[in-house]
């Protein structure tokens, strides 16, 4: 027999004809004289009947158990009257089976696959493979398929060559920890396996080929978390002879067109831009949610003369005071407010102050600290209405803006303010170039080091703190999508910027010596950015990780169940590469 439909695609167009499928047994049913199953394969399930008057197929039916794989003729009927399962894209009709071959059968199963059933991530990754057959999974890899088919078309059309660049390499500085390789020839040399394919998408624009692009895997031996693997996928895109304006322009044209063609809704293009400045006052975070409103506002100027001693301290030393206004929040108890401060408390918060807004102004343990006008202002300020609660950060700024932006986010999940179904892409721009590494005394790149300042011939020492790069960042729902910047094509800027940096002339040649040399032989200007594929995936299918759009990812303890990587190689392996293992680490 040979399958001539999926189960997942048979419907009304088909009754009356015979059609041959094949799949797994996802569930069966015993009627007594009649068995039904649910046939699954990648496009769906199908109800597949057998009768009783058929003797030598019902046997089989009565023998199948899940996960079996079998292969079935029969006709396609429209379902009786009253029995049609609205629910399913095949609802209406089911197959009769007249023969039937088993092709397979199956071990008992350690979970069921059901998209219903809560199993241990561990478990799930252990037998990835049945997993992966629940329908959730099938979808979200066709999802996955067709967006980066719809990526590369429109890449294709608009001018841009698919290259490859080498996996084995020289550590590119994306500010994680590379993955070394251990060269077999070079005993105590090591490739790195690239961060990013940065400084070659680079390279190839020094060669002349204009647009680059690459669906390029790239990793990072960082912590992992939702967003975050050993090694994910970048829409990977880099333009000579352009400005930051070109670049957003194109990543908001091939985004306005995969939303349409996967997702069929309509974004609103150009982004919205706000500054990095703006972004980390308004919503705590250079990734900001505008799903929901709940800005923070500063009330240094407003609150610098008031008599709470935190507040004004705080200020006198150079801190900042912020605040945000929880709608409907005065019903909060003294509990939930305490909880609400333990919680700003993990970033490093000694408090959380606050007021409830009433009828006749503000109530709270430090409200007696405050003019009247103050209190006025601040509701003002913050358009509290009656039976909000307004909530105060006092410290140094990097404690009040991630302390408040966290809450921020915390409070509009808990609270339920977040429109799920919106797309709110924006564009963070105006970065500083660098940011002053307190522990290390020194300044280091807030992007990567070969990122354009915005006036690239009268950076300095003494200004670079007040510099601004060429980057921008596309967010889509407070998620961090991709970043990008105009690049230094000049050696001389690109010397200046490592001397800042505080990397001398002998480790930048050692480093990226060949960049600097490339640079050196007429490289034109460019630019480019790139997206995060497997974060694109999540969020277009709704899920909260990414490792619902990778097939086979790690878990959180950066450990594959499936394979058991990471896992000790033999002593001739080791000795090959000149290697000894100086202390071995059980696992966990
Ligand atoms: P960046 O380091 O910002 O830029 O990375 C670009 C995008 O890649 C995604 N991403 C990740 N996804 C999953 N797991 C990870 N560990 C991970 N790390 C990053 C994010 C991020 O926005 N070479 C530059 C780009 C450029 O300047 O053109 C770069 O790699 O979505
Ligand atoms: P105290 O005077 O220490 O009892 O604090 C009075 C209120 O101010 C309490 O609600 C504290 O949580 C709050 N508080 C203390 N330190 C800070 C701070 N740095 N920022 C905001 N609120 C604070």
């Amino acid at each position: 027999m040979k399958r001539s439909m999926y189960c997942g695609k048979v419907t009304e167009s088909s009754i009356g004809q015979e059609v041959t499928v094949c799949g797994w047994v996802h569930s069966r049913r015993d009627h007594g004289g009649v068995v039904f199953i649910d046939l699954r394969d990648r496009e769906g399930i199908l109800q597949i009947v057998f009768q009783s008057e058929n003797a030598s197929v019902f046997t089989i039916a009565e023998s199948l158990r899940s996960e079996y794989v079998i292969c079935v003729k029969g006709n396609v009927r429209k379902r009786p009257e009253g029995t049609n399962n609205l629910n399913m894209f095949t609802g209406n009709v089911e197959l009769i089976v007249s023969q039937i071959e088993v092709l397979n059968t199956s071990a008992a199963l350690p979970f069921e696959i059901s998209d219903y059933v809560e199993t241990s991530e561990e478990l799930r990754l252990k037998y990835r493979y049945l997993d992966l057959r629940r329908t959730n999974f099938q979808k979200n890899f066709i999802m996955r398929h067709k967006l980066s088919n719809e990526v590369r078309n429109f890449l294709n059309e608009e001018g841009f060559l698919d290259i490859e660049t080498p996996f084995l390499t020289k550590s590119t500085p994306e500010g994680a920890r590379d993955f070394l390789v251990p060269s077999r020839l070079y005993h105590g040399s090591f490739f790195a396996l690239p961060q990013s394919p940065q400084i070659f998408k680079q390279i190839l624009m020094v060669s002349g080929f204009d647009k680059y692009y690459q669906l390029a895997r790239c990793f990072r031996d960082e912590d992992l978390r939702a967003d975050r693997q050993l090694e994910f996928t970048q829409i990977d895109i880099e333009m000579s002879f352009v400005q930051e304006e070109d670049v957003m322009s194109l990543v908001e044209r091939m985004l306005e067109r995969v939303c349409k063609s996967v997702l069929n809704i309509e974004i609103k293009t150009p982004f919205e831009k706000i500054s990095y400045q703006d972004a980390m006052l308004r919503y705590g975070s250079d990734k900001p949610d505008t799903r929901f409103d709940m800005e923070i506002k500063d009330f240094a100027h407003e609150l610098k003369n008031c008599n709470f001693s935190v507040f004004a301290s705080a200020i006198n030393k150079g801190g900042i005071v912020r605040g945000l206004c929880i709608p409907k929040g005065a019903s909060f108890s003294r509990s939930e407010i305490d909880a609400l401060a333990k919680f700003v408390g993990e970033y490093g918060a000694k408090g959380l102050a606050w007021m409830k807004v009433t009828s006749s102004g503000a109530e709270s343990n430090i409200v007696k600290y405050f003019k009247e006008e103050e209190v006025k202002v601040t509701i003002s300020k913050l358009n509290a209405n009656v039976g909000d609660l307004i909530v105060f950060l006092a410290d140094e700024e990097k404690i009040v803006v991630q302390g408040l932006g966290a809450l921020r986010l915390k409070l509009g999940k808990e609270l339920g303010l977040i429109d799920k179904s919106k797309f709110n892409f924006l564009w963070v721009i105006d970065f500083p170039l660098m940011e002053w590494n307190m522990e290390e005394q020194r300044w280091q790149a807030l992007h990567h080091p070969f990122t354009s300042p915005k006036n690239p011939d009268s950076i300095n020492k003494e200004n670079v703190g007040l510099q601004k790069a060429k980057a921008y960042d596309v967010i889509l729902n407070g998620v961090e999508l991709g970043g990008g910047s105009i690049r230094i094509h000049k050696s001389n800027v690109q010397k200046k910027i490592f001397d800042i940096l505080n990397i001398s002339d002998e480790a930048a040649n050692e480093k990226f010596g060949f960049l600097l040399d490339a640079l050196s032989y007429g490289a034109p200007p460019h630019g480019g950015v790139a997206l995060g594929f497997d974060r694109m995936c999540a969020l277009f299918g709704g899920e909260e990780s990414i490792r619902e759009v990778i097939a086979f990812p790690k878990t959180q303890k950066t450990l594959d169940p499936l394979s058991n990587a990471p896992s000790q190689v033999s002593d001739k392996q080791l000795k090959e590469l000149g290697l000894k293992v100086v202390v071995k680490q059980a696992k966990n």
